[in-house]
C-alpha cells in the first residue's frame, strides 16, 4: 500500500515489510494514524465530476490517445502506457503464462468443467467497477491518484482483478477465473514493480452446497481448503501461514504468506464476499469465495527469480531457461553485474510522495532503476521544513552500466523532481 508504505517508511524504516503489505488491508484509522504521527499529508482525492468514460476498448486498439488523454486528471505515463497490450500472461512459454497454466490445471483436476475463464478483458475499466461495485469506499486510500492511475475522473487503469466481479456475475458465471495486467502506482523494489498480473477466482454456492451448514463457515472452509490444495500444487511442501486481514469486498477476509529468501510474502488475498455485492448482482440465496493472486509472486517464489524487473526483459538468456507445462525450472542467474548508488537529498514540498519520486525515476531510467530507498529523513526544528535522502541503486540485469550513463540518468532525476515536484535539492 504505496501511501502507507510512505508514511511509515518516514516514521521508521524497520517498518518496511510491514509497510509492504497490500493495498487494502491496512484500516483507514491506521492510515491516518501513521500519516498524522508523521506529518505527511494523505493525498487529497481528485473532484471526480467530468463525465467522459472511454469505452472498455479491446486491448489491441487502445492507441496513446486514449490512454494518455490529456485530461488533467490523467496520471498514466509512457512508460506504463508501453506495457498496455504485452500481456505476459497469454505468452505460454513465459513464467506468467507458465504459472496461469499450471493453476488452471489445479482447477480443472479438483472441478471438471466448472470455473470458466477469462484472460482477456481490457485492463481500462470504470471508476465505478474498479471501486464502487467492490464496495470500496468514497474516501479510501486506494482511490488516490498517488495509488492509482486515471485515463480520466471515470476511468481508470484497473489496480486488480476484482474490478471484473461483478460484471461476470451479472453474466451468469458462479465460478471463474479472471487474469490479466493490473496497474498501480507504488515504489521501486526487488518486489515491486507498477504492472503485475493477478489472477481473481470466484465461486459461488446455494443452499444445496452448504447443506445445512452455516453458509459463512462453510464458504470459509471451502475457500481454506482450495487454496492450500493450490499453493500444494504449485510448490509441494513450502511454508506458509493464513493471516487475518482487511479487504472492502470480503468478510471475513485472508490473505496467504509464503516464506521466500527469509521474508513472509503475501502471494493472495481472499475472503468470503460480501453478501451487498451477491445481493446487487444475483438472485438472493447464495454465498461465494473470493480470491486474488498476483502471478509475479507466484512465479518469483516457484522458479526462484529474484527481482520482479527480469519478467519484462527481452533477453534469451532469461526467456529461454522456461518451458510451457515444467514447474521444475529454477532461474540461474547470468549476470552479476554491480548495482550503482546515487543519493539525492531535498526538501519536500507539497507534491512530493514516494510514488511520484518513483514514477519519475521510472520514467528516466526504466528498468535500469532496481531501487529507490529513503535512507534519512529530519524535520527541521525551527522551520518545520521535512528534508528527505533516498538511495537509489541503479543496476541492469543484462550489461554494464558506464559512470557516465548512470551520472547523466541521476542528474536528469535531480532537475526533473526540482521541476515537476517542486522539491528544492539540497
Ligand atoms: N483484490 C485484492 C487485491 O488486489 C485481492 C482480493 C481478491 C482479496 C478477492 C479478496 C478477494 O489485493
Amino acid at each position: 500500500m504505496a501511501t502507507l508504505r510512505v508514511a511509515l517508511a518516514v516514521a521508521a524504516p524497520r517498518c518496511r515489510v510491514l509497510a509492504q503489505r497490500g493495498l487494502w488491508t491496512q484500516s483507514r484509522q491506521q492510515l491516518a494514524a501513521a500519516a498524522a504521527a508523521n506529518g505527511v499529508a494523505r493525498p487529497s482525492r481528485r473532484g471526480l465530476t467530468t463525465v467522459s468514460q472511454a469505452a472498455a476498448a479491446a486491448v489491441t486498439t487502445l492507441s496513446r490517445d486514449e490512454v494518455i488523454t490529456g485530461h488533467p486528471s490523467n496520471n498514466v505515463t509512457d512508460a506504463i502506457y508501453s506495457k498496455i497490450g504485452v500481456n505476459l500472461h497469454l505468452q505460454p512459454t513465459h513464467p506468467i503464462g507458465i504459472i496461469k497454466q499450471a493453476i488452471y490445471d489445479y482447477f480443472d483436476k479438483q472441478h471438471p468443467d466448472t470455473f470458466k475463464k477469462f484472460d482477456n478483458l481490457a485492463p481500462i475499466v470504470s471508476a465505478h467497477a474498479n471501486f464502487d461495485e467492490v464496495l470500496v469506499p468514497a474516501d479510501h486510500v486506494s482511490r488516490s491518484p498517488n495509488d492509482t492511475y486515471y485515463v480520466d475522473p471515470d476511468t481508470v487503469l484497473r489496480c486488480h482483478t476484482s474490478a471484473h466481479q461483478a460484471e461476470l456475475l451479472r453474466g451468469g458465471h458462479s465460478a471463474f477465473l479472471c487474469t490479466g495486467d493490473v496497474y498501480r502506482r507504488d515504489s521501486i523494489d526487488a518486489t515491486h514493480y507498477p504492472v503485475f498480473h493477478q489472477m481473481e477466482g470466484v465461486r459461488v454456492f446455494s443452499a444445496a452446497d452448504w447443506a445445512g451448514q452455516e453458509p459463512t463457515a462453510y464458504a470459509e472452509t471451502e475457500l481454506k481448503r482450495t487454496l492450500e490444495g493450490l499453493a500444494q500444487h504449485l510448490f509441494g511442501k513450502v511454508e506458509m501461514r493464513w493471516i487475518d486481514a482487511y479487504f472492502p469486498f470480503t468478510e471475513p477476509s485472508f490473505e496467504l504468506e509464503i516464506f521466500f529468501k527469509g521474508e513472509w510474502l503475501e502471494v493472495l488475498g481472499c475472503g468470503v464476499m460480501q453478501q451487498q455485492i451477491l445481493d446487487k448482482n444475483l438472485e438472493a440465496g447464495h454465498k461465494a469465495w473470493a480470491f486474488g493472486l498476483g502471478l509475479e509472486r507466484l512465479a518469483m517464489v516457484l522458479f526462484d527469480i529474484p527481482d520482479i524487473r527480469l519478467f519484462w526483459t527481452a533477453d534469451q538468456r532469461f526467456l529461454k531457461q522456461f518451458r510451457a507445462g515444467d514447474l521444475s525450472a529454477r532461474f540461474k542467474s547470468y549476470s552479476k553485474f554491480p548495482p550503482c548508488y546515487k543519493d539525492v537529498a531535498f526538501w519536500v514540498s507539497d507534491a512530493f510522495t514516494e510514488n511520484n519520486l518513483c514514477e519519475v525515476v521510472r520514467g528516466i531510467a526504466g528498468d535500469l532503476a532496481e531501487e529507490v530507498k529513503l535512507i534519512d529523513t529530519f524535520t527541521h526544528p525551527k522551520t518545520g521544513r521535512t528534508s528527505n535522502c533516498y538511495r537509489i541503486a541503479y543496476r541492469s540485469m543484462d550489461r554494464s552500466l558506464t559512470d557516465d550513463e548512470i551520472n547523466a540518468l541521476q542528474e536528469e532525476v535531480r532537475s526533473t523532481i526540482a521541476s515537476k515536484l517542486g522539491v528544492e535539492l539540497r
